[in-house]
């Protein structure tokens, strides 16, 4: 079984070793249109599925990071993370594979380009922008591949937000990972809309890794979960083709909601969603009986993702007070309109 250190010395064999002072990227966030719901390898984020998502344009994160002397330091939104925060030692953990000694020190500061409001901070920007300043930091050059693995190993859907607009995460085969990463798909789709109804923002009770493997473990439908995969990505990857809106927002609405099946069904179950998101999700169904095309989404969190197009923005938003709308294919990747 390989190692994180194991892909990582593989990967960067060859590959510059003399840092310079600083590296400096940006990277998309992302919302999973078939999900990623359980892993075949916990060390190296290899997941049971592939899946397929959205970038959100210019929503995402921008991260600096400088070599330095002392200890790691990371900052986020402008405030100094103590070393001991849960966040802090991960990024730490992560920068322990690019050391090349012990002395080697990193200071990381990191900007959500998302309104924290927004509910869902994701990991994924954030390590994702994180390979892409190291990848500058150290002069590696890598192609875009490497790049998303290397991702990957620090949160699985890190890998996907690498590049802009719909993305598909290849599960792969491999028992060292090396075919397990995600590349763009041809397809645009300037129209559609996403608009982010914010039930809570406060940090959800089980990690998303921590529900996955209890699900992979102890629910009896996780069985399921792969084959209603299986018939998801096509339907999806046509639905992109022909912008099938109506098949599009259907799949993805009907992944989110098996994925959550599968978590309830758990033991202890995982529930993540509170009150007023199963309001949401019934306004969303009352709205399509009158005949207004709008789906949502859910992530491992309580907020509902609205999957609309841009001639339905006014009559949602009008439905959901405070939406923000996010344009992912919009002029000059400005995604919140409002
Ligand atoms: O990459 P993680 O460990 O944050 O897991 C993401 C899981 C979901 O957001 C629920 C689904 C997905 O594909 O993004």
């Amino acid at each position: 079984m390989s190692s994180k250190l194991d892909i990582v010395a593989r990967i960067l064999s060859g590959r510059g070793t003399k840092p310079g002072e600083a590296g400096r990227a940006f990277a998309p966030a992302n919302i999973a249109l078939v999900k990623y719901w359980g892993k075949r390898d916990e060390e190296l984020n290899l997941p049971v599925t592939s899946s397929l998502s959205v970038s959100l344009g210019a929503l995402g994160s921008e991260v600096t990071i400088r070599r330095g002397h002392g200890a790691d330091t990371v900052i986020l939104n402008g405030e100094t993370l103590p070393a001991d925060s849960s966040f802090a030692r991960r990024v730490s953990a992560y920068l322990d594979l690019f050391r090349q000694d012990s002395s080697m020190v990193f200071h990381l500061d990191a900007r959500n380009t998302i309104p924290t409001a927004a509910g869902f901070a994701s990991s994924a920007s954030g390590f994702a922008a994180l390979v892409r300043s190291l990848d500058q930091l150290f002069g590696w050059d890598l192609d875009a591949r490497e790049l998303s693995i290397l991702a990957r190993l620090g949160s699985g859907s890190a890998c996907r937000s690498l590049f802009h607009g719909f993305v598909e995460w290849h599960a792969g085969e491999a028992e060292d990972g090396m075919d397990s990463y995600a590349k763009p798909l041809a397809e645009t789709w300037p129209d559609l809309r996403m608009g982010l109804v914010v039930i809570s923002s406060e940090e959800k009770a089980i990690s998303s890794r921590a529900g996955m493997k209890r699900t992979v473990e102890t629910s009896p439908l996780y069985t399921a979960w792969p084959s209603k995969v299986a018939e998801d990505l096509p339907e999806v990857r046509a639905a992109l083709r022909e912008r099938d809106f109506h098949r599009l927002g259907r799949t993805a609405e009907s992944n989110a909601l098996a994925m959550h099946a599968t978590m309830i069904a758990a033991w202890p179950p995982v529930i993540y969603w509170k009150p007023e998101s199963l309001a949401a999700m019934k306004r969303v169904a009352a709205l399509r009986e009158q005949g207004l095309a709008v789906y949502f989404t859910m992530d491992a969190g309580p907020n509902l993702k609205l999957l609309f197009e841009r001639k339905d923005e006014g009559a949602v938003a009008a439905e959901f007070p405070a939406l923000a709308v996010v344009a992912p294919f919009g002029e000059g990747r400005h995604a919140i309109d409002s």
